[in-house]
């Protein structure tokens, strides 16, 4: 699908696999303050992006830096797996408290494509993590055109490579 045009202010609920491609499409639309990351913050509370004993208060941090700005009527990109479906209730819920435009964009990558980037990460997720989230991913992609975003964005970044260039005319 192609990526229509985003209301800004608006609070933006990421949904995907890992490796899914969710931070680099957050990285490369909005400024670094804008986009709250539950890896960034167990970098900031653990002892690194992949403490995952840091998680509960890496995701109190979020829910509170996200509350903070949602209330100020800020963009505000919430950079997290957001496979759970009650925390994504969570956040339309507020958006809609503070009259701000509540959209979801959900990255329904090939398993493949997704296994092959987490294969060449510093960390990679382990193998049955990874199936355990695209399965999930995929059910969520199903269920969010009924939860009641004001947007709901699927992309599924399976274009082909681009066809190689034509040799030049000599
Ligand atoms: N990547 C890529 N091309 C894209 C998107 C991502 O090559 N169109 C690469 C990134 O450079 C990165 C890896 O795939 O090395 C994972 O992308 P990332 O945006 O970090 O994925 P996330 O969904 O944010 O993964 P996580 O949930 O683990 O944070
Ligand atoms: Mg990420």
């Amino acid at each position: 699908m192609t990526e229509q045009r985003l209301p800004d202010p608006a609070l933006v609920v990421l949904v995907g696999a890992s490796g899914s491609g969710k931070s680099t499409w957050a990285e490369q639309r909005y400024r670094a303050a804008e986009v709250v990351s539950s890896d960034a913050l167990r970098g900031v509370v653990g002892s690194g992006r992949h403490d995952l004993d840091a998680s509960t208060e890496a995701f109190a941090l979020l829910d509170q830096i996200v509350a903070g700005r949602v209330r100020r009527g800020l963009t505000t990109v919430v950079d997290t797996l957001g496979l759970d479906a009650d925390r994504r209730r969570g956040y339309l819920d507020l958006g809609r408290r503070h009259g701000l435009p509540t959209v979801v964009v959900a990255f329904d990558v090939p398993p493949a494509l997704c296994r092959q980037r987490n294969a060449v990460r510093d960390r990679p997720v382990p193998a049955p993590v990874l199936a355990q989230q695209l399965r999930t991913a995929r059910s969520v992609v199903d269920a969010l055109a009924g939860e009641g975003w004001d947007h709901v964005v699927v992309l599924t970044d399976d274009a082909p490579a681009p066809a190689a260039p034509e040799p030049a005319a000599t």
